[in-house]
């Protein structure tokens, strides 16, 4: 699959809003850091492939205008992975907005990250787009579900900004991915969320973690993704829980004030450290 989409490729040139400066989003997804420095998940220190793919952004695809993280950011969901977390972004000075994962403490990434009550939708205007970010995580399980007050406060967000294109950001995949142990923790009610997408035509694009790959596929004009971590990967297609050897990376994506998306996938040349196979999870 090749590694970079654009929504309206041949637009032409020349006052034309699909080529004006774009709002520009860094996604980084499933950082799961631990509170111990030399933490390893699967043969990987999750701070220094975060820390590889950040310098790896730092050299293609900066300044954005903001960054996105999209969940799982702590493995082990303790304070300190947080506290990590906290201080590597804000030595960038871009403002940054997050959802927390199937693994993480909501109220601490809420608290450490200061992303407001998750409760509802959170969501931001800029440069002619609006951002929503919905949490979909449940209290128990892995799966994932958005609750009445969430699917509320999305409405009530595009209620708010009828006339901005949008995109939704979020955890868990709305549709299945084609890898039938990830799918098992799909969102379970994506058909609720459909339906609000539907009554909201501005709505331009969904983009997730959670899969630990890329993908994109389009529903209507929406155009829907998910995303590599900057950790572990996970085999597309695989019917069970296996590691995919691709390096860890981070998606790009360039929002045009016509609401056209053009967006990639950049990744470290290596892992930098063996990576321990395993089909028993993680
Ligand atoms: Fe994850």
């Amino acid at each position: 699959m090749p590694e970079t989409t654009d929504t309206n490729p041949t637009s032409d040139t020349g006052g034309d809003p699909n080529h004006a400066t774009p709002l520009r989003l860094l996604q980084l997804t499933d950082t799961h850091l631990y509170a111990n420095p030399n933490g390893r998940l699967l043969g990987q220190n999750t701070r220094r492939t975060f820390e590889m793919v950040l310098a790896l952004a730092r050299k293609r695809f900066w300044p954005p205008d903001v960054i996105l993280l999209t969940g799982d950011l702590a493995h082990d969901a303790l304070p300190d992975a947080y506290q990590y977390l906290r201080g590597k972004l804000n030595e960038l000075g871009v403002p940054y907005f997050s959802v927390p994962g199937n693994h993480d403490l909501p109220h601490l990434v809420s608290s450490t990250l200061n992303t407001g009550t998750m409760d509802t939708a959170v969501s931001r205007q800029q440069k002619g787009w609006n951002l929503v970010l919905i949490d979909s995580t449940m209290p128990t399980g892995e799966g994932g579900h958005l609750s009445p007050s969430r699917l509320e406060g999305l409405e009530h967000a595009l209620n708010a900004h009828p006339d901005l294109h949008t995109l939704i950001g979020l955890h868990h995949q709305p549709v299945p991915v084609g890898s039938q142990w990830i799918d098992s923790m799909v969102l379970d009610n994506a058909d609720e969320l459909f339906a609000i997408t539907n009554r909201h035509p501005q709505v331009r694009g969904l983009l997730w973690g959670h899969i630990h790959q890329a993908f994109s596929a389009r529903r209507g004009e929406l155009i829907l993704l998910g995303s590599p971590s900057t950790c572990i990967q996970f085999l597309p297609g695989s019917k069970q829980f296996a590691l995919d050897p691709l390096p860890p990376g981070f998606r790009w994506l360039e929002l045009f004030p016509g609401g056209r998306i053009k967006t990639g996938i950049e990744r470290l040349a290596a892992y930098p450290d063996p990576l321990k196979f395993t089909d028993s999870g993680y």
